[in-house]
């Protein structure tokens, strides 16, 4: 096991600029997820770690040591990537001890390690199929077990489950986890599912534009973030964002609707994004009027979906509620819970 930083790493193709000045420490057996929109730079600072692409500038250090010019085989690293990459000629025995028997480890010792992994993930019985014969989660537990025989001091995954039904999705999620708990081994996980980044993460690095925009604990990105474009990537629904301006304690929409705005009345400007979560907003008899176009009853919940004004609103109630498209509700934005980010998209509260 090893800590891993990062240190401002830089990434060029030619002169497009993929990573600009990465800095993140992870700790010890942590498990860090790396969350961001297609194309923000996930993969390629994940390749880059594993040594499949290299660092045009900057500093990778595993356990103390910087690996850049290490050989991939060098940084006792064990990646996982989306499509598993298993050999279809090969057994699931096979794939698994396929990089042991490369590292001349003897038959023995292979045979002990494959045996381990294989009761850690529930493969025993499947050990002599071919991956054409296995189902999409079982395929992506032989290149799981494929990673843990090796014993790595750093597990990366990217997008490891992205192939997966929802349901399989939502239990290897689960599994993932369970085994760092067991294994303890410092992992960087890729996703671009901020569902999955906020239920498996120690911590999360929201990366945009090829830059981190945020790095912490999942829920403080939650309850705090520092940017509208992490507060509206994180949560689900997303937050919602009412532009205008706020004068003298007021919050003014762009078409004249009035918003409290509560402790943050010390907040002004022009331009401003006025971000209020679905779930905290509550209906009323009085409050911000808000025209329904949509109800989505999901059964935990009543999702209500309109608009304040011309700006649309999606509000969470836990309520199962009777409201008909067409109806004008009430709603009463919990004052508590505002984030009001300036025309920079920084957080102004
Ligand atoms: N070999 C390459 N040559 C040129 N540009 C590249 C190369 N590989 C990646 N890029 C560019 O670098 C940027 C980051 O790509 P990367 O694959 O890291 O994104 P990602 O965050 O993993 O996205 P996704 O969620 O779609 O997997 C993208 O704009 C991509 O087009
Ligand atoms: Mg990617």
């Amino acid at each position: 096991m090893a800590n891993v930083a990062i240190r401002s790493v830089n990434k060029y193709y030619g002169a497009f600029h993929a990573l600009k000045e990465i800095n993140i420490d992870i700790a010890d057996g942590d498990f860090v997820v790396l969350v961001g929109p297609s194309g923000c730079g996930k993969s390629t600072l994940l390749r880059m770690i594993a040594g499949l692409e290299d660092i045009s500038s900057g500093e990778v250090e595993i356990g103390g040591q910087v690996i850049n010019d290490l050989l991939p085989q060098e940084r006792d690293i064990a990646m996982v990537f989306q499509n598993y990459a298993l050999y279809p000629h090969m057994t699931v025995a096979e794939n698994m001890s396929f990089a042991l028997r490369l590292a001349r480890v003897p038959k023995p010792e292979r045979d002990a390690k494959v045996t381990r992994a294989a009761a850690i993930l529930g493969l025993e019985n499947l050990l002599d199929r071919r991956p054409a014969q296995l189902s999409g989660g079982q395929r992506q537990r032989v290149a799981m077990g494929r990673a843990i025989v090796r014993d790595p001091q750093v597990f990366l995954f990217d997008e490891p489950l992205s192939n997966l039904d929802a349901k399989l999705r939502v239990q290897m999620r689960a599994e993932i986890k369970e085994l760092h708990e067991r294994l303890g081994t410092t992992t960087i996980y890729v996703t671009h599912d901020q569902i999955e980044a906020m239920t498996m993460a120690d911590r999360i690095v929201v990366m945009q534009n090829g830059e981190v925009a945020q790095v912490g604990a999942p829920l403080d990105l939650y309850d705090l973030p520092r940017k509208k474009f992490v507060a509206g990537f994180i949560g689900s629904p997303a937050m919602n964002f009412l532009s205008g301006h706020a004068k003298a304690g007021h919050f003014l929409t762009s078409d004249g609707i009035e918003l409290p705005l509560g402790p943050n009345a010390a907040v002004e400007g022009d331009d401003l994004s006025y971000g209020i979560r679905p779930e905290h907003l509550r209906l009323g008899d009085s409050g911000v009027p808000m025209h329904v176009t949509v109800v989505e009853p999901t059964g935990a919940e009543t999702q209500v979906l309109g608009r304040i004004g011309e700006q649309p609103v999606v509000c969470a109630f836990r309520e199962r509620l009777d409201i008909r498209p067409g109806a004008v509700i009430h709603v009463l934005p919990d004052e508590d819970k505002l984030h009001i980010f300036g025309k920079d998209g920084h957080r102004l509260n």
